[in-house]
């Protein structure tokens, strides 16, 4: 779901995630006997029931909550809209309207996916990474170019042009983006979508352990 940046007691700046998509992989993982974490933001729909629920509000949490379980993890799927920039303060009182127009400072927040893909190249072990991009153009072009940015095994280029696509709805229609290459899929439930992902995070996870025993 998403992040909520805080402003000051009373305002924050979030977005339309709603987390039907992270709870829908959450469930389906769940469902084919993995041990399920859910890291969720301040959603709009209630989560399923996993092995553990861990509830933050802003991106700084959310990062503290994700890598410090990522080493136990065999995978990590990021299908969080976290915020990719946070008020620089936060005011501690409510701040009153002044002038007619009013500027904010911004700051990057740490990027969580983009920190456990660099991890995992310098220790060269770390769990299988997947991440989502919301893209509206080149959706697989821009994918690819994630993928390789974050140096993730596989991402989920949502089309958020689309009404029936991305966030706060029912349906999506990705393009799965790994290293051989990439997949559009047609319009799906969520919850579809997620076993396709899921099929393809097993895939991967049964071509790395037969990786890692070649190599012993
Ligand atoms: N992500 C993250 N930490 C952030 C921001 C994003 O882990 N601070 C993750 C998201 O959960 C998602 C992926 O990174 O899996 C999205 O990558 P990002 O580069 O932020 O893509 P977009 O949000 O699509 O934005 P941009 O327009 O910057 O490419």
């Amino acid at each position: 779901g998403p992040t909520l940046e805080d402003l000051d007691p009373v305002r924050f700046i979030g977005n339309r995630s709603s987390g039907r998509m992270g709870f829908a992989i959450a469930a389906e993982a769940s469902r084919r006997g993995a041990q399920v974490t859910i890291v969720a933001g301040p959603t709009t729909v209630e989560p399923p029931r996993v092995a553990e629920l861990v509830k933050v509000r802003s991106a700084a949490e959310m990062h503290q909550a994700v890598i410090a379980r990522a080493d136990r993890s065999d995978v990590v799927v990021m299908a969080a809209a976290v915020a990719d920039y946070t008020p620089a303060e936060r005011a501690p009182h409510k701040v009153h309207k002044e002038d007619d127009t009013l500027t904010l400072v911004l700051k990057r927040t740490p990027d969580i996916l983009g920190e456990l893909g660099r991890r995992r190249l310098a220790s060269g072990r770390g769990p299988l990474l997947v991440g989502f991009g919301a893209e509206t153009e080149h959706v697989e072009e821009q994918g690819a170019a994630k993928r390789q940015r974050k140096q993730v095994d596989l991402i989920v280029a949502n089309d958020v042009a689309r009404s029936d696509a991305g966030f706060d709805v029912e349906t999506n229609a990705v393009t799965i983006v790994g290293e051989g290459g990439s997949e559009t899929l047609p319009l799906l439930p969520k919850s579809q979508v997620a076993a396709e992902i899921l099929d393809r995070v097993e895939k991967l996870l049964v071509q790395n352990a037969a990786r890692a025993e070649a190599n012993r």
